[in-house]
């Protein structure tokens, strides 16, 4: 049997709860996802569901999934768990607004990793009061019944059964013989709710394509759906289990029962009563290489487009002494264990957003102190946050950066004429590669000093990006390309001039709305670049990804930075869905951009 653990919701109110309170007493667990927020006891909601689901070899492999938003986290509680990272699937979404629903991210675990057994699927965001909960008992009455089975466990007063699904149980077979999706008042007498906590025969998963081609709108593709669609229409044999005492699952649960505060990330006492200090945050959105130059720094032409997708957000406020706030996930300062932080730096090596931060200040004060603009004495706080996925070329650091420069601008109060966008934009470059030696593209950032234009993103047809999963076989080596045009390479300004004229004829496509044109200009900007970049230079992963895109499924591809992910644009909406499969199926993240 295999384990399932689902954590792929976005928006959960205790996160939200969270990141609006103002006490202060909770802003270390900002962005920290439910099922790994300090439960009873200061243990998180997962580390329970792992240590019941792990015990006595009841499963032959654990899977979870989780959203691109929050993946980060996980890998690190995996890594810090003994959890194996390579069974974390990402569901590529980073937003409600684009989530897949719960049955789909179960199809896709069991689709991409080609699950051929029965399968128990676990809420691992949900809370149990059990801290004893036994599992095996629970495979016991599954393999007893040779049926599907479904826990439920008796509402509390004052719970209200239109948040639940509701089932009602027949006493002496123990089959589910009607399930409600949170009913109305009136409808069923019953107070048995039924939680995310099922096991499913291996034959019955196939079920699930079928479920998801009748039931399109997200809306309806949540687990208790499918559950009533199994049990009332395809009248599928559901037993069910019922929780013994003393195992309730909380539903409303406030953030202060929840958990408790850590005092010693507390700030002082007296200040508690008070308001948060005044805080200014900056978001940078993130912007793709749609089409031109693979980097900037070769004068040539490039269109970007900033998505919603993903996004960099640096926080300042003042404060007595001057703060920079390591992130907790990406500049670790404690470790599972000796392992964990070989893991960690194997994977990451030691380049955190701290030394942006760190570097920004440095640049920022030292062009002021160049050009005559006193900074007044006061010290601040600045933290950082960003869901970017790091190492696939998406210049995530270049975000950081910007939103620094505009937190420090806002707190010194400096104006666009005291720091103009080119010069600003500049300076963001510097960081990067006077600084921090990054050889950093210019495109991903608006380029104010060259001559930029804007176009409406209402023009903009629906892309696709992909990026690695492991992103460690995206192309390592350095390319000569940049030494070649400095020294007048024909073949490469030849080709630097040939990016500039795409990235105009992509202009007119985009603005006539030519999607076939516009494709075929982003494969013919994919294949310069390999003729110039060379394969050996642009890594099997890659190659791999274009690939599968182009010669498989007829869709236009080209990477939209330095390497490590692909964007594309496929005409056909039935090909785009095997598409999405097939680089799932790879080990790839797929996510449908969301032009802001
Ligand atoms: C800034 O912080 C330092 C300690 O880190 C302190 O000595 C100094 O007085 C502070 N400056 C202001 C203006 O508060
Ligand atoms: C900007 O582009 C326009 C039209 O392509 C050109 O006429 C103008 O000289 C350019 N300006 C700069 C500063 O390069
Ligand atoms: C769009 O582009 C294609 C390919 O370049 C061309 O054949 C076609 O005529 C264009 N369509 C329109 C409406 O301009």
């Amino acid at each position: 049997m295999i384990c399932i653990l689902l954590v792929a919701g976005h928006g959960a109110v205790l996160e939200t709860e969270i990141k609006n309170d103002s006490s202060g007493l909770y802003s270390h667990l900002e962005g920290v996802p439910k099922a790994l927020l300090p439960g009873i006891g200061g243990k998180k909601i997962l580390d329970f569901w792992w240590e019941a689901v792990k015990m006595r070899q009841l499963f032959s492999e654990v899977y979870l999934v989780t959203n691109a938003d929050k993946y980060k986290h996980y890998e690190r509680w995996a890594t810090a768990n003994d959890f194996p990272v390579e069974n974390i699937i990402n569901d590529g979404t980073t937003m409600y607004e684009t989530r897949l629903g719960a049955v789909s991210d179960l199809e896709l675990v069991i689709r991409s990793k080609k699950l051929h057994d029965d399968v128990m699927v676990i809420a691992a965001d949900m809370l149990c009061a059990d801290q004893n909960f036994d599992v095996a008992q629970v495979i016991k009455f599954f393999t007893l019944m040779k049926g599907e089975l479904a826990i439920y466990y008796e509402m509390e007063e004052g719970e209200k059964t239109s948040s639940r699904g509701i089932v009602e149980v027949c006493a002496n077979t123990h089959r589910i013989t009607k399930f409600y999706e949170k009913p109305c008042p009136g409808i069923t007498e019953s107070r048995m709710a039924s939680v995310v906590f099922y096991c499913l025969q291996k034959e019955t998963l196939s079920t699930l394509d079928e479920f998801l081609k009748l039931h399109e709108n997200v809306e309806d593709r949540a687990l208790g759906k499918y559950l009533e669609w199994v049990i009332n229409d395809v009248k599928i044999p559901v037993y069910g289990m019922k929780l013994p005492t003393g195992f309730q699952l909380i539903g409303q649960v406030s953030k202060a029962v929840f958990y408790q505060p850590v005092h010693s990330f507390c700030p002082s006492k007296k200040k508690k009563k008070k308001k948060r200090k005044k805080e200014n945050s900056f978001v940078t959105l993130f912007r793709i290489g749609i089409m031109g130059n693979p980097s900037d720094g070769f004068c040539g032409k490039t269109i970007a487009m900033t998505i919603s997708n993903f996004w960099a957000e640096v926080t300042i406020c003042e404060s007595k002494s001057l703060v920079l706030v390591p992130h907790p996930l990406n500049d670790p300062t404690e470790f599972g264990s000796l392992q964990d932080l070989y893991c960690i730096s194997r994977k990451e090596g030691y380049q955190g957003g701290l030394r942006l931060l760190q570097a920004t200040c440095k640049k920022f004060y030292q062009f002021c102190s160049q050009n005559g603009i006193a900074l007044a004495q006061r010290n601040f706080t600045l933290k950082y946050d960003t869901n970017i996925p790091r190492q696939v070329g998406l210049a995530g650091s270049s975000a950081i950066v910007s939103a620094t420069v505009k937190c420090l601008m806002k707190f010194y109060t400096l104006t666009d004429d005291d720091l103009p966008k080119p010069i600003r934009a500049r300076l963001v470059l510097n960081v990067e590669t006077d600084e921090l030696f990054i050889t950093a593209g210019l495109q991903d950032r608006v380029v104010q000093n060259r001559n930029y234009t804007r176009m409406d993103i209402r023009c903009a047809p629906p892309f696709w990006i992909a990026y690695l999963g492991d992103p460690s076989d995206s192309g390592k080596i350095h390319s000569d390309v940049r030494h070649r045009w400095l020294n007048g390479d024909p073949e490469v300004l030849e080709a630097m001039k040939r990016f500039a004229e795409l990235a105009d004829q992509a202009k007119t496509a985009l603005e006539s709305r030519n999607w076939t044109e516009l494709a075929n200009l982003m494969n013919e900007n994919f294949d310069l670049r390999r003729s110039i970049y060379t394969d050996a230079c642009l890594g099997p992963g890659n190659l791999k990804m274009v690939e599968l895109a182009r010669q498989q499924y007829g869709s236009a591809v080209k990477l939209p930075g330095s390497g490590g992910a692909v964007v594309g644009l496929c005409l056909d909406p039935e090909k785009l869905v095997d598409l999405k499969a097939a680089f799932q199926e790879a080990g790839c993240v797929f996510c449908h951009v969301v032009p802001y």
